[in-house]
């Protein structure tokens, strides 16, 4: 008997973004900032923010659905769901639980995966391992933040407010064993805890000898998103095109060879250096952070979704991810589309 080599391989793609969208100008009710330093220095223009009671996870069933579609799966052939998030409805359980149970599904393994703007490329990597070891047969992988909620909206946190928007994208994995087809090559995930501190939340915590919130931490904004915008974008261009690289070497491809790049968007600023240190065509990259500002772990998913719509992620192309966050963590993929 020959064995056939399992492999894996994304069936369909879904996004969604709330309805409500925030201009860089309709940021200056809220706090000191500008479309022109905004655009400048990120190249956002808008961004999505949700309104009233709007989950996290009610995002991801929305993206979840139009992936599924997409992939003419229906919900009983899940089983496993990956949630990748910085922003969960709740600190615990994890919000992979509560997608499944508004899916109207249950029994199979529901994981929460924080990875921050990593965290879809690690879910890839997650999703890959699983099916290529026969422990799954049909992932659902979704990446899902509100930031919004959660940002310091005034202009002591304008250099991280701006930044942010909120959104929803998954992807349907399965298995495959014809390597001449769509399938994923390999995944490649890296994380330096030494940087943990800048780019961080640091309350509510458990590290500390007081409560886990309290009336000084909130006064101090301890609450809110903190980070140290230079050192991450130093490590950011630093880090995607080693992880670039890696996944190139590993399938004996050069850069001629890829058709498409999906990198995260946190800063238009530090893609373009990304692209220019690998001597990547401009054609080539595929950047949507204009409209949708960071969404964090949605944004590869809501970027393949926005590539696919817009005619560039074609059958039969050879794709290129990366992507790098909070953690410090960074990752890589390459697939068959
Ligand atoms: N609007 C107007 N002015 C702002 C502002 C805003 N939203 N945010 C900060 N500023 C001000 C600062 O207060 C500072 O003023 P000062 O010179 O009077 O002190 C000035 O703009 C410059 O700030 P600085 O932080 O030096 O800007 P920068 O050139 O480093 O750009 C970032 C800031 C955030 C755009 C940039 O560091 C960055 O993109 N880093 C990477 C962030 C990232 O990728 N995060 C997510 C990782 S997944």
């Amino acid at each position: 008997m020959t064995h056939q080599e399992v492999r894996s391989k994304i069936l369909g793609v879904g996004s969604y973004v709330p309805p409500r969208v925030w201009k860089n100008d309709d940021l200056q009710k809220l706090m000191d900032t500008s479309d022109e330093w905004i655009h400048q220095r990120t190249g956002i223009r808008q961004r999505h923010w949700v309104e009233g009671t709007t989950s996290t996870s009610d995002l991801a069933l929305e993206a979840a659905k139009k992936a599924m579609a997409a992939a003419g799966v229906v919900k009983e052939e899940i089983d496993m769901i990956l949630f990748a998030t910085l922003s969960p409805d709740h600190d615990f359980p994890g919000s992979a639980c509560f997608l499944q149970a508004k899916l109207g599904i249950s029994g199979c393994p529901a994981i929460d995966i924080r990875q921050q703007c990593s965290g879809f490329v690690y879910g890839l990597s997650i999703a890959d391992q699983f099916i290529r070891g026969g422990m799954a047969k049909k992932v659902l992988l979704v990446g899902s933040e509100i930031h919004s909620k959660g940002l310091d909206k005034t202009t002591r946190g304008r250099d991280v407010a701006v930044l942010f928007g909120d959104g929803a994208g998954a992807v349907v994995i399965g298995a495959t064993s014809d390597l001449s087809g769509p399938h994923i090559l390999s995944t490649h995930l890296h994380a330096d805890g030494a940087f943990a501190k800048e780019l961080w939340i640091e309350a509510p915590t458990q590290a500390n000898d007081g409560p886990r919130l309290s009336a000084e931490i909130l006064a101090e904004g301890g609450h809110y998103p903190k980070m140290n915008g230079k050192t991450v974008f130093m490590h950011a261009v630093r880090r995607m095109p080693e992880a670039i690289h890696e996944a190139l070497n590993k399938n004996s491809l050069k850069i001629e060879d890829i058709d498409l790049f999906l990198f995260h968007q946190a800063n238009l600023r530090i893609n373009e250096m990304v692209a220019k240190q690998l001597e990547i065509p401009e054609e080539k990259v595929f950047n949507t952070i204009e409209r949708f500002g960071n969404t964090t772990a949605a944004t590869l998913p809501i970027g393949m979704d926005e590539a696919i719509r817009a005619g560039k992620l074609k059958p039969g192309m050879t794709v290129a991810m990366a992507a790098f966050g909070s953690g410090f963590t960074w990752a890589s993929a390459i697939f068959k589309w």
